[in-house]
């Protein structure tokens, strides 16, 4: 793609610097950042400002090696490999040349479900594709139409995502468990949707999670790339190194080590000392659960319909966002923009406190507080963005909430 398409050598791009990075650099540099990270992102010894140019040489040496030698000059022993070894080392950590040559990519199926004439394809386990696809088989008995109240709406998806993020706490990888494969297919049943729906109260909120709940938490940043083109093809990628800068460690070909090690379930993390999962315990080889889930949407039969990519940040605060967005969609028929624009919620499991973001009124929060959730408002929940197709019509959508992203259509 690179080479057929671009005549610029990597080297001579620039980055332009991001207002998240760029407030990033100024309130949450990693404690102990080396020279090395101080260097490479306060050159001028203070936080650059946002739309700042910052060019990196080094990251496109990485990226030519990476183009000349593929994903063995990552993996295989090589300077890359080395450098980030021993940089981890350094630090106290204890991977090894051994762990990068035995690691390999997954090629895995999505999961699926049909809602609304719609198919929905998310990640599998690790990943908690099961617990989104469970919350829409949920939702989809409520019979939500444009006619039900919004008020009546919102309650009933406080309801369904509180069981869905407790189902989603009891993933891990399924190499390691095989009860995860178990847990997976009743999350993606419709009978067990049903059952679990007649556990909701139209008119009260549990007051306690209906099923255990295992701590949740997760990269809350996240980038996002969604692209549809006139080919089909549709990509939805969304990555993160778990905390902004990962681990804070830099390798001297400029590389940040994530910090995705904090994905798994350590004991006695929260306030709240929720229960740690044993699905997602730390194992040699295993992979922790995580919270990113690029999304596709296709018509279920035949080509005619809508076609979505999204993807989102905020753990599992994402996963409550792309639930209600893809609600705004298939179910209330509403356009992009105004699906990504609308109030979202979110129960908070730890602290049982439903979360509602900057766009609720007053109205809804009373309504809300009246059967029987506890509401706090916050600013902002999460940034899904997206893209749609319909007919021959593609555009790109950024949450208005995201100061920086942005949504393109070329025509
Ligand atoms: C590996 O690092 C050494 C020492 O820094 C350097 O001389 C060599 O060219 C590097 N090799 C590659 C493939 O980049
Ligand atoms: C690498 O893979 C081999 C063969 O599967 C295994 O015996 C070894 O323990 C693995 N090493 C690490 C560090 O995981
Ligand atoms: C939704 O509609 C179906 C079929 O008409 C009906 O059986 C079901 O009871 C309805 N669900 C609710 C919660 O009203
Ligand atoms: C729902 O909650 C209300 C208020 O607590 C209660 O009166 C009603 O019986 C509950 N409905 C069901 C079906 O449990
Ligand atoms: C962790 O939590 C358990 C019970 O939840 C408690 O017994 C233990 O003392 C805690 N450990 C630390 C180091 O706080
Ligand atoms: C989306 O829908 C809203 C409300 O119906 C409307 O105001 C807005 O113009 C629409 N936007 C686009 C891009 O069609
Ligand atoms: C969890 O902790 C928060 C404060 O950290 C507290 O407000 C809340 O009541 C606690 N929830 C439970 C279920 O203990």
């Amino acid at each position: 793609m690179h080479l057929s398409h671009w005549v610029q050598p990597w080297q001579s791009l620039p980055s332009l610097l991001s207002l998240p990075i760029a407030r990033a650099l100024a309130e949450q540099l990693p404690p102990d950042a080396s020279e090395h990270f101080h260097e490479t992102f306060l050159p001028s010894g203070r936080p650059p400002l946002p739309g700042s140019l910052m060019q990196r040489p080094d990251l496109a040496m990485v990226l030519d090696l990476l183009g000349t030698y593929g994903p063995a000059a990552f993996y295989a022993g090589g300077n890359l490999t080395l450098e980030m070894v021993a940089e981890a080392q350094h630090a106290g950590g204890v991977i090894t040349e051994e762990d990068f040559s035995n690691y390999s990519a997954l090629v895995e199926k999505p999961v699926c479900g049909v809602y609304r004439g719609h198919l929905v394809l998310s990640p599998p386990p690790p990943h908690t594709g099961p617990a989104l696809i469970s919350a829409l088989n949920i939702l989809e008995g409520f019979n939500l139409t444009s006619l039900v109240s919004r008020e009546q709406a919102l309650h009933w998806v406080a309801e369904t995502l509180k069981i869905a993020l407790a189902l989603a706490s009891r993933l891990g990888d399924p190499i390691y468990d095989s009860t995860i494969i178990e847990s997976m297919d009743d999350m993606l049943s419709k009978v067990e949707a049903a059952y679990l729906r007649g556990h909701i109260n139209d008119s009260q909120a549990a007051p306690a999670p209906l099923l255990p709940v295992y701590e949740l938490d997760g990269a809350p940043t996240a980038a996002q790339v969604l692209i549809m083109g006139p080919d089909d093809f549709i990509v939805a990628m969304v990555s993160s190194l778990n905390r902004p800068f990962g681990s804070g460690l830099i390798t001297p070909s400029g590389i940040l080590l994530n910090s995705q090690m904090l994905d798994f379930s350590w004991p006695n993390r929260t306030a709240n000392h929720s229960a740690p999962s044993l699905e997602n315990s730390v194992q040699p080889g295993k992979r922790p659960l995580s919270f990113l889930l690029p999304t596709v949407v296709r018509p279920a039969e035949g080509l005619c319909g809508t076609y979505l990519a999204l993807g989102a940040n905020g753990a599992a605060r994402g996963l409550s966002g792309l639930t209600q967005v893809l609600l705004n969609v298939l179910t209330l028929n509403r356009n992009l923009s105004d699906s990504l624009a609308h109030g979202r919620l979110h129960p908070d499991l730890q602290s049982n406190l439903l979360q509602v973001d900057s766009e609720f009124t007053e109205e809804e929060i009373e309504f809300l507080e009246a059967r029987g959730h506890h509401v706090e408002k916050v600013d902002v929940l999460s940034w899904v963005h997206g893209s749609r197709r319909t007919n021959n019509f593609i555009i790109g959508v950024k949450d208005p909430r995201s100061p920086d992203a942005a949504g393109a259509t070329i025509l």
